[in-house]
């Protein structure tokens, strides 16, 4: 019942775009990669990146602390939120989602990957905490 849950939660956020649901244990095993630089989960600190607790919704560039570039800063004045969307165009190519960003991160050509990693990004709640038990 509650994967039936998520998964129709998931197809509400992505319907008419061109993001689809994607599994959520796949995404946290992918997301690997972007602990280099991010971390995530109770009492979280920003690192080389801004902690992605509650990424999902948040206005782009303005986690508490973290000093981003102005590059940032502007796309998240014309961005309210980060979306399903947003972040799947980020995450294809960061640069060329956000030219001048600092995240130097190629980004994914897979869009398995990609539909993944943001299905895990949702599972993280603002307060650090998941909806997931896959997430660490
Ligand atoms: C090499 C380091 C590095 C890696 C790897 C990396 N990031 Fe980042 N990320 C950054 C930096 C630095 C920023 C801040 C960008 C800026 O200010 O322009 C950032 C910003 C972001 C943002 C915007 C956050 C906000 O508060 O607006 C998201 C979302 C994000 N990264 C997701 C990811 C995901 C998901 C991965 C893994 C697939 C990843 N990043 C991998 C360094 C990295």
């Amino acid at each position: 019942m509650k994967v039936l849950a998520l998964a129709l939660a998931l197809g509400l956020v992505a319907s008419g775009t061109a993001w689809a649901a994607g599994d959520t244990a796949a995404g946290a095993d992918t997301a690997r990669v972007c602990r280099a630089c991010h971390n995530w989960g109770p009492g979280a600190t920003n690192k080389i990146g801004p902690v992605l607790n509650g990424v999902v919704g948040r206005q782009p560039g303005t986690y508490a602390g973290f000093s981003y570039s102005s590059a940032m800063v502007d796309f998240g004045k014309k961005n309210p939120a980060w979306t399903p969307q947003l972040l799947a165009q980020f995450l294809h190519g960061p640069q060329s989602a956000v030219p001048g960003t600092k995240m130097t991160f190629a980004g994914f050509t897979d869009q398995t990957d990609i539909d993944n990693v943001i299905a895990f990004l949702q599972t993280l709640k603002a307060d650090g905490s998941s909806s997931a038990a896959t997430s660490q």
